[in-house]
């Protein structure tokens, strides 16, 4: 028998705290790219989020046989407040463990989307003795004196309670999920305000009336925000015609920081909180979207009053290439890494996946992937998941290998845009030049389809060595910058797969396939190994 010394018996308790401690999920920041740190990796989500009443027990083989038909490599599901406090004080986590359970047999991560106090702005997943009591957990009161369908950021109950229904979900997963199945967690879900900028009861009348906060007066926020620098003031003198919605956002924010923090003090997760989009392009105002959510003009203000939170993220379910990437770009700042955690599940948005991972982003999912309660067949399953299914099957097994390599700077990627218009990538001493729509043969006449669904993904191997990934376009090489102007031609063009994290190559296209200016991506996404030689 061996014995162990008290010294090796120290190291050893002290470096298996060590790993458990290592292995927890984070996001890490190195040389300005952000990576999703999962089981000590570099990890890009992968996910696929289920609809609103699809987290029930009931409904988890059909969750399940979507997220296999998919391919993705994490679930988002919510957790219910009503359900998990159905009395105050009194926790039900037997969901929480089911999930847990089967998220670990069917090898998939888990980000939790804590429906609290707000979901869609509204307060419909507060548990039933907080409804009776609308006194104690108020919802705000418009301009004109009437009740709006929305909790109010300034109620202290209400706070109380998420604080400790937040706490008590995150201490529970700090007991219970060794293996860290859980990856992140969304605190709220689309919160702010429809039908009232803002709330105007007595005590928000009150605040409002009062001075802004000093944290909010600093002057980066105050840049950031394209406001005029000042010490002190009231918000209507501070912020003029925005002051409502920016009133909105730092009592909302600030409310769900607090959660956020809470919740982290017992279980350091990463932690976000989405947001319900307004129009990128023409700067509306709050009348018409969600007033006070994270939406992009207020991004400051969300970052400066919760700081618990590591992300803000967008819900994409705008429509247009020059509105989605202007969102992509919106949401991806030296502060605040990329993720999209929501997105319309049609088949034009499946191609900003490639934009997403171009950008570093941690990860990206379409909403509502099971059949919410219908008789959906395996097969229409199939088809209605099918744009993202094809994606996920190309990328997954060298998905995370990607997410490192565009931390590394190596990827570049492009999306038809709604005109179609042919467009170039520049990659130093060759250039790209991307004819959109075809049918993957390389001399195809350009058929578009409306939804505009070709993309490319490049990967720098090496000088003269490149991986395109791609559907639904045609593409040039063209010797560039210390090349430009040499004779040149491909040394090998070949198709094939990843496996283990090796490219096996399954043909060398040649011939009719490339000799028309070069290869041509079909419907299909197809990864292939292009090399070129100057001469
Ligand atoms: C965005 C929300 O965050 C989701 O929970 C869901 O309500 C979708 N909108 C639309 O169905």
């Amino acid at each position: 028998m061996r014995f162990i010394t008290g010294l090796a018996f120290v190291l050893l308790v002290t470096g298996q705290a060590f790993a458990q401690k290592s292995l927890l999920p984070a996001l890490v920041q190195k040389n300005g790219h952000y990576s999703l740190i999962v089981d000590g990796k570099p990890f890009f989500v992968l996910g696929g989020q289920v609809h609103n009443s699809s987290a029930w027990p009931k409904m988890m083989p059909a969750v399940w046989r979507s997220a296999a038909i998919l391919k993705l490599n994490t679930l988002e599901i919510p957790i219910y407040w009503e359900q998990m406090e159905p009395q105050s004080g009194k926790f039900d986590f037997s969901f929480v463990n089911t999930l847990l359970q089967q998220s670990r047999q069917h090898r998939v991560k888990l980000v939790l989307l804590w429906f609290g106090t707000w979901k869609n702005g509204s307060n419909h997943y507060m548990p039933e003795w907080m409804k009776r009591d609308a006194a104690r957990y108020p919802n705000i009161t418009d301009k004109n004196g009437q009740p709006v369908d929305s909790p109010s950021p300034h109620a202290n109950a209400t706070l109380r309670a998420d604080i400790k229904a937040f706490k008590a979900l995150m201490s529970y997963l700090a007991q219970t999920d060794q293996q860290h199945q859980v990856i992140m967690v969304q605190v709220e879900n689309e919160s702010g305000s429809w039908g009232s900028v803002r709330d105007y009861s007595p005590e928000a009348q009150k605040l409002f009336a009062g001075p802004v906060p000093g944290k909010l007066l600093e002057p980066g926020l105050l840049r950031a925000l394209n406001v005029p620098l000042v010490t002190a003031g009231t918000w209507m003198e501070v912020f003029g015609d925005r002051a409502d919605e920016y009133f909105q956002a730092w009592y909302t924010a600030s409310f769900i920081g607090q959660v956020a923090a809470a919740g982290k003090s017992v279980y350091p997760l990463p932690l976000y909180t989405n947001a319900a989009l307004r129009d990128p392009l023409t700067n509306p105002t709050a009348n018409n979207y969600e007033s006070g959510g994270p939406t992009d003009n207020v991004i400051p203000i969300w970052k400066a009053t919760a700081p618990a939170l590591d992300l803000v993220a967008p819900d994409i379910y705008l429509s247009g290439s020059e509105r989605i990437l202007k969102v992509l770009d919106l949401y991806n700042r030296p502060e605040n890494a990329l993720f999209v955690p929501e997105l319309g599940l049609s088949e034009e948005r499946a191609k900003y996946l490639f934009e997403v991972i171009a950008r570093g982003g941690i990860g990206f999912s379409p909403f509502g992937i099971d059949d919410n309660g219908t008789v959906e067949t395996a097969a229409q399953t199939a088809k209605r998941l099918a744009p993202f299914a094809m994606e996920y099957a190309t990328l997954e097994p060298l998905i995370n290998m990607l997410a490192r390599q565009a931390t590394e700077g190596k990827i570049s990627s492009v999306v038809e845009h709604d005109d179609h218009a042919d467009q170039t990538i520049n990659l130093g001493s060759w250039q790209l030049i991307l004819k959109f729509g075809g049918d993957g043969r390389a001399n195809a006449a350009p058929l578009y389809t409306p939804e505009a669904t070709g993309k490319l993904l490049v990967v720098k191997l090496g000088d003269n060595k490149f991986m395109l990934i791609g559907s639904r376009c045609h593409v040039t090489f063209k010797p560039n910058g210390n090349n430009a102007g040499r004779a040149w031609q491909y040394l090998k063009v070949e198709e094939g797969a990843y496996s283990h994290g090796d490219f096996k190559a399954t043909r060398i296209l040649n011939g009719d396939e490339t000799d028309w200016g070069g290869p041509g991506f079909s419907d299909k996404p197809t990864i292939l190994q292009v090399s070129l030689v100057v001469r």
